[in-house]
């Protein structure tokens, strides 16, 4: 399957068109921000490990039942997905508060929360990807009430699922956030999980392994991707 036209570039990836309308290619690229683009850099490799890293996961999702829209890692960059039709709503799942939970709330980053914690935000850059509730995603209809109940209940089965995968490796998976689409008529997992998306830590030393380490300003983002990518391929590669 070959690129065609470029129909969209974000800021980590581009999405081209292929003769077949049903589907995507996906190209991941080093290129980091952060801040809604505010801050702006390159994550040695990133891209590959991205990829990577996404294409297992969605792999390991597809055969615990949750249909992703992984279709067919092509090379090192670039990826086949179902062409979804995707909904504005981000979902964030959290095991321990951390990011933008602790800094709205004042609580402590590190503390393990008793239940997992789901929140929705409107994709915007413009406007930040503010936070929404639920009545907010019917009422401007950025979804419907079946579409947020299946994708929190979704966001909260992959939770489980990926919280014991990397407890395996021994990371702590502390948060990540998910984007969902239709194809053919049912919700799908688009987007990608990854160290861009996820927060990771690593069981012992609660280093950071993800792009914390980037906004942050704390060095060492390439050397923490790799790792990552290093434990996920000794189970799943
Ligand atoms: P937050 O604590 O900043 O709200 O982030 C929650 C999770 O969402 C974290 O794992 C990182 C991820 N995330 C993204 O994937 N994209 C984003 O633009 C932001 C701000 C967070």
């Amino acid at each position: 399957m070959d690129k065609r036209e470029m129909l969209y570039e974000g800021k980590a990836k581009q999405i081209y068109a292929v003769e077949d309308e049903r589907y995507f290619i996906m190209t991941y690229k080093d290129e980091a921000t952060a801040f809604d683009g505010a801050k702006k850099g390159i994550i040695k490799n990133k891209g590959i490990v991205n990829n990577r890293i996404s294409c297992l996961l969605f792999k390991m999702l597809e055969e615990q039942g949750v249909e992703t829209h992984l279709v067919n890692q092509i090379d090192e960059r670039n990826v086949i997905v179902k062409r979804l039709q995707m909904l504005p709503v981000e979902v964030v799942v959290r095991n321990v508060a951390a990011g933008s939970l602790s800094k709205r709330l004042g609580i402590e980053e590190g503390k393990e929360l008793p239940v997992p914690i789901v929140e929705l935000f409107l994709k915007n850059d413009e406007l930040h990807d503010p936070m929404i509730n639920e009545c907010h995603a019917r009422v401007f209809g950025w979804a419907t009430k079946e579409q947020l109940e299946d994708i929190q209940a979704r966001g909260l089965k992959i939770n489980e699922i990926l919280t014991q995968f990397f407890d395996s490796i021994g990371i702590i998976l502390v948060d990540f956030k998910l984007e969902f689409g239709i194809f053919e008529g049912r919700i799908v997992l688009g987007d990608e999980i990854s160290p861009d998306s996820c927060r990771l830590w690593d069981k012992v030393s609660l280093e950071k392994l993800d792009k914390d380490r980037f906004r942050r300003n704390m060095g060492g983002e390439a050397e923490a991707y790799q790792e990552v990518v290093r434990r996920i391929e000794k189970v799943l590669g």
